[in-house]
Formats: structure tokens, C-alpha cells, sequence
């Protein structure tokens, strides 16, 4: 997708389809109060085009509900589309992202393919930039589609999304907002396009070598290992999930050095790769198995993190670690049982081979904080207790280190993606005490997801380190009216945004 500004006023431009802003003032409650859907532009030939439609009362200005209007007078684009940002009250800079996406997907099915967005103005909250990259991180959300092995598929996607600004005003501002959305939103796309591979079509070496072609496109320094680093370097626990496979494990090593820094901290981003999750030995039901293509989504989210860091340039260091694997039943596989060492030197029975994902993140974790790591941000599909706790509307997150979890909170605040803090606790640690060795990779059924945090924040240590369970949000089940079904690409942006803050 090609971006542009305009700076033109809105009746000039000639598009397929001008999209604009509408929200609803009516800030009454109780049966008297009927919607207040108002523009939000003050150019006056769209004004004029939508003042019979928004006098009807039939468009409310919705959250995302739009209404077309087709040769609208006075304008030279073909199509007028309104886009609701729903209640005054309620709407945000957020809203306006997925208004973008909802205009873009709109066109998509019906062959339009160049959208022109008109910059919603009297908006106070949020300003210029932050609506002009937010408009333009929602264009591409709501271009990614899911469909790509389909023999007849017929490529939908938008070929130039313009953000048209009235005014002069802010020029500068936008520019660099627009351009950084721009790279954003493609950074995401990235790690969707990889979420979405199957796992033949993505094993871990492949997913390594996808890796290192991006680093090398955007700057970055890199390096992909397999099975004998991980035996170099003791991956005791990361080799065990490899080990029932043919397919080699790849650790992925990315490096983001900014010119002149040499002190301050240094970001470790540990990723989970699992290309596909069976269980192993500890076999899942055959129901829902092929979902497992996406157990790598945390890794992804590293890969599209960097790629939007190399491109960005904060002033700070930052080392990515990916752990890709397969975790397959077979002859070689592990056992339930078996005890494993890890590469910090701790002791792991293991209990069920489908708790995998703990097992490679615990020596990711070791291994950025041997590189040098002074913080520590992870990202897994890790646990299916996730999804109970918080369903499809919350990712997890979790820190020993209330410093570093605020900075998180406040990249939040920019993102737009939403988690929720759940917690560390010793009372979940001593779940995981093992009557064999160190630990066990399993802690009962309750508080599935803060066992599993504790089990990696035995790898962390007193790191300031934050851990984000992404297992109920990396996949859309159903389609929204801005973003497809498939492969959400969370926690690119909130990473990336973190990363920002030091
Ligand atoms: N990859 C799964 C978690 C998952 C579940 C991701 C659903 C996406 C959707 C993980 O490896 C796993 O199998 N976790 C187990 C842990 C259990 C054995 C302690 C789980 O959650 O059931
Ligand atoms: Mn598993
Ligand atoms: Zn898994």
C-alpha cells in the first residue's frame, strides 16, 4: 500500500473514495436523547454533501458504522464515505485508527482501491500527529488479508491510502507522524504475514531466514544459530522442545545499535517461535490443532518490533532473541518426566511437553541477559489460561519491576492495544517446586498463566523484566469492521513503543 498526505482542500480531490470522520455529540441519556451525528471537518462542500444523510436521523455515528454516498455534489470524488467514531464521551485518538481501517475495508470488497481520509479536525483528543499516524497504522490493519493460498484469489488490496489535512497548519508535525505510521503499520503487516504462514511453509529455519532478510534490508546486525549453539551454549531447555523434530530449531539473534550510544540500557525482546505446536508427547486434541501455526506469534511480534526500531532509530540498544522451534511427538521426543538443564544451570521436570513455550523463552531469557540485557520485555502465545482469564478483549502482562511495567503502561497510552496487568506472586512460584529437580514446567489448573510467568521470572531474576501472554489475542476468530479475520500483529506496537520510552 502506497501512502500519501494532501494537503488540498477536500472538494478538489479527485479519489475513488473520500472518506470522513463523524461522531456523536449528544452527550444527553434517557429516550429524548437521539444521536447528534456531526462531521468532524469543517470544509463546507462536505458539509453540504452529508447534511441530507445526517439530517435523516438513519446514521448515528456508530462506533465504526458507516454510510456511502454515491456522485456526492459538489465534490470531484466519486464516493463520499462517512465513517462513526461513536459517543463523544467514549471515542479516542484509538477510535480514529480503527475508522481508518473500517474506511479501507469498505473498499476492499468492493474493487476500490485508492482511499482518501480526510484528517478529522476539532477533535481534541488527540493531536495532529498523534490522529495523522494513528489514521494511517488503522489503513494498514484493515488492508492485511488473511487469504493468501487461494488459488483464485483476487488481490483486494488498496494500492494508495492519502490522508488529506485542511490546512497548512502542523504540516511539519504530520509529515513525521504520517511517516512514522506508515512504517508502523507495515512493521505490524510484517509479523502478520509471518503469523499466517503454516507450519510447513514456516519451520524455524525458514522463519530464521525471513528474519535475517529483514534485518539485513532495514540495517540490522544478525545472526541465526541452530542446533549446535544451542549444545555450545548448554540451551538445555530450548533443545528439549526441539529435540522430537526433524526440523532444525533456529535461534535468531538481532542487534540494534544506534551510532554514539555506548551506555545506558540495554533492551533485551525475547520471542516465542514455535512454527507449530502439537504437544509433543503430551498430545493435544486433534480440535482447533491447526490454530498452532500461530504459536510463534511472539516472535513475530519481536521480528516486527525491530523491523520498526531499525527504522525509527531510538537512542537506546536493544538485542532480540527468537526461539524457534517445532514441539512434535516422535521417537526422539521428550518425555514427561524427563529432567532437563537449562542453560542458567537450573533443573526442569518436565511434566507435560505441550508447556513448551516457558521451556524456550526460559533460555531466550538467559541468553539476552548474558549478551548483556538490563531489561527485559518477552512475548508468547504462552498459555491457554490466558484466554479464560481474560478472553479475547485482554492480552496478559506481568513485571517484577513496577519502573519498567509504568514505561509499559505508558506505551500503551500511544498503541492503543490493550493488556492487563495479572500477578507475579511466591504462592504461585511454590506450584512449581519439584520433588526431583529445581522446577517442574507445570503448576496444577488453577492460575495457569501467573504459574507460567513464575516459571520464567525464575529465569529473569531480579532483571526489571516484563512478560506479555498474547495466547487469547495473536488470532482473530471473527472479523471486525477494521481488521480481517486471522492474524491480529499485537504487541508490535506496544513493544515498539516501550522500546521508545528509555
Ligand atoms: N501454545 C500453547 C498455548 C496456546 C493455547 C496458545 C491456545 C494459543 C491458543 C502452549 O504451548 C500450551 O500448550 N500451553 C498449555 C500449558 C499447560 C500444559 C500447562 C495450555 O495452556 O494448555
Ligand atoms: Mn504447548
Ligand atoms: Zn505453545
Amino acid at each position: 500500500m502506497q501512502t500519501e498526505l494532501s494537503f488540498t482542500p477536500l472538494a478538489g480531490i479527485a479519489t475513488e473514495l473520500l472518506a470522513v470522520l463523524a461522531i456523536d455529540i449528544q452527550t444527553e441519556k434517557g429516550p429524548e436523547a437521539k444521536p447528534r451525528p456531526t462531521l468532524l471537518s469543517s470544509d463546507a462542500a462536505i458539509l453540504a454533501a452529508a447534511a441530507s444523510v445526517l439530517s435523516t436521523g438513519e446514521y448515528k455515528a456508530g462506533a465504526n458504522e458507516t454510510v456511502l454516498l454515491h456522485a456526492p455534489a459538489g465534490l470531484t470524488a466519486k464516493r463520499l464515505l462517512i465513517v462513526g467514531l461513536g459517543k463523544l464521551a467514549k471515542a479516542t485518538v484509538h477510535s480514529v485508527r480503527d475508522a481508518a481501517g473500517t474506511a479501507v475495508r469498505f473498499a476492499k470488497p468492493r474493487g476500490i482501491r485508492e482511499v482518501t481520509l480526510a484528517l478529522p479536525e476539532d477533535f481534541a483528543k488527540g493531536s495532529a500527529g498523534a490522529l495523522a499516524r494513528a489514521a494511517v497504522e488503522g489503513a494498514f490493519v484493515g488492508d492485511f488479508d488473511a487469504d493468501t493460498y487461494r488459488s483464485d484469489r483476487k488481490d483486494q488490496s488498496i494500492q494508495k491510502f492519502t490522508l488529506a489535512v485542511l490546512g497548512e497548519a502542523d504540516r511539519g508535525v504530520i509529515e513525521e507522524a504520517f511517516a512514522e505510521g506508515t512504517i508502523i503499520g507495515e512493521s505490524q503487516n510484517f509479523a502478520r504475514t509471518l503469523v499466517n504462514e503454516p507450519g510447513n511453509k514456516l519451520t524455524p529455519t525458514i522463519l530464521g531466514q525471513r528474519a535475517a532478510q529483514m534485518a539485513q534490508e532495514v540495517g540490522l546486525a544478525w545472526e541465526v544459530h541452530s542446533t549446535e549453539k544451542l549444545h555450545e551454549l548448554k540451551m538445555g531447555a530450548f533443545w528439549s522442545v526441539s529435540q522430537g523434530s526433524p526440523e532444525p530449531p533456529a535461534l535468531i539473534v538481532l542487534r540494534y545499535e544506534p551510532e554514539g550510544v555506548t551506555d545506558g540500557p540495554v533492551l533485551g525482546l525475547v520471542g516465542k517461535g514455535i512454527t507449530f505446536d502439537t504437544g509433543g508427547i503430551s498430545i493435544k486434541p486433534a480440535d482447533n490443532m491447526e490454530k498452532m501455526k500461530y504459536d510463534m506469534a511472539g516472535g513475530a511480534a519481536m521480528l516486527g518490533a525491530m523491523r520498526a526500531i531499525a527504522l525509527l532509530k531510538p537512542k537506546v540498544r536493544v538485542i532480540a532473541v527468537v526461539c524457534a522451534a517445532e514441539n512434535m511427538p516422535s521417537g526422539t521426543a521428550q518425555k514427561p518426566g524427563d529432567v532437563q538443564t537449562a542453560m542458567s544451570g537450573k533443573t526442569i521436570e518436565i511434566i507435560n511437553t505441550d508447556a513448551e513455550g516457558r521451556l524456550v523463552l526460559a533460555d531466550g531469557l538467559t541468553y539476552v541477559r548474558q549478551l548483556g540485557a538490563t531489561h527485559l520485555i518477552d512475548v508468547a502465545t504462552l498459555t491457554g489460561a490466558i484466554s479464560v482469564a481474560l478472553g479475547k478483549v485482554n492480552a496478559g502482562a506481568f513485571s517484577n519491576d513496577d519502573a519498567a511495567y509504568q514505561k509499559f503502561e505508558s506505551a500503551l497510552t500511544i498503541s492503543g492495544e490493550k493488556f492487563w496487568r495479572l500477578p507475579l506472586d511466591d504462592g504461585y512460584a511454590e506450584l512449581i517446586k519439584s520433588d526431583i529437580s529445581d522446577i517442574k514446567n507445570t503448576g496444577g489448573r488453577g492460575g495457569g498463566a501467573s504459574i507460567a510467568a513464575e516459571f520464567l521470572h525464575v529465569f529473569a531474576e531480579d532483571t526489571p523484566w516484563i512478560h506479555l501472554d498474547i495466547a487469547g489475542t495473536a488470532w482473530v476468530e471473527e472479523k471486525r469492521p477494521y481488521i480481517g479475520k486471522g492474524p491480529s500483529g499485537i504487541a508490535v506496537r506496544s513493544i515498539l513503543e516501550w522500546v521508545r520510552s528509555y
